[in-house]
């Protein structure tokens, strides 16, 4: 694992951006894996400055996202599809047929995961963007799981559900499912870069890189996968 511990939030955001940029240029048909929640957001915006200045383009770029909620669809605006095309999609020249997100369709939950294992099954992740939760799960890979699932319908943890209340009116409307690539897609991945800031992630973070590797905090699963490059800010890694 290579540790970089940067000062902010906005410099782990440019670093990680600097990935990301690199590795299109390398490769203009990159598959990217991609991640939601608070901590991409700045990431997001610095791709699309990229773009905009025309350093690259995505036109032959993929994406896999991580995870969808179960419960709410598409449309609500705090499902993981929306959550991509308001920070990222709309924004760029992807194409809509490059873009893989679980689909969270109710009436065929386990089909629609065994769907989107084998798209990532055929696929190669290039270059896979992950946060953490608290309590050390990656994607929506609570603690508990094993380390060889593949795609699959998850129960959030009450803490993944209690973090996450903040992008609704109440605890009770935070989905209790969702759909999640399992540790086994993730460890696919060629490359991983494993992004945290703020003090909130600091113990985690700590765990993660010195702890015992183990299903209770599953992203201690990332010290047996060879190319892993884990960003902090000067908080989140004030532990190391
Ligand atoms: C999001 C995802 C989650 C988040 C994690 C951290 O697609 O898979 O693992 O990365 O919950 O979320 P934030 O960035 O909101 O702290």
């Amino acid at each position: 694992m290579k540790i970089i511990k940067l000062k902010d939030y906005e410099a782990v955001s440019q670093r990680a951006s600097e990935f990301i940029i690199e590795q299109i240029k390398h490769k203009p048909n990159t598959t990217l894996g991609l991640a939601t929640g608070s901590t991409p957001v700045r990431l997001y915006e610095k791709l699309i400055e990229a773009y905009e200045h025309k350093e690259i383009s995505f036109k032959d770029v993929k994406s896999y996202n991580l995870d969808e909620y179960i419960g709410i669809n598409r449309n609500h605006p705090q499902s993981y599809y929306q959550y991509m095309h308001k920070h990222l999609f709309s924004k760029i020249d992807m194409k809509d047929e490059h873009i893989y997100i679980p689909n969270n369709d109710i009436d065929q939950l386990e089909e629609n995961a065994k769907k989107y294992n084998n798209a990532l099954n055929k696929s190669f992740i290039d270059l896979q963007i992950l946060g953490i939760g608290s309590n050390g799960h990656i994607g929506f890979n609570e603690p508990g799981t094993p380390f060889g699932k593949e795609t699959f319908i998850v129960e959030l943890d009450e803490q993944t559900r209690k973090d996450n209340m903040r992008f609704f009116n109440s605890l009770s409307e935070v989905p209790k499912y969702a759909i999640t690539m399992g540790i086994k897609n993730i460890m696919r991945s060629k490359c991983i870069i494993l992004m945290a800031s703020g003090i909130e992630k600091a113990d985690v973070i700590y765990e993660m890189i010195h702890g015992s590797v183990t299903e209770d905090l599953p992203a201690s699963v990332l010290q047996l996968h060879p190319n892993v490059i884990v960003i902090v800010d000067e908080q989140a890694g004030s532990k190391l």
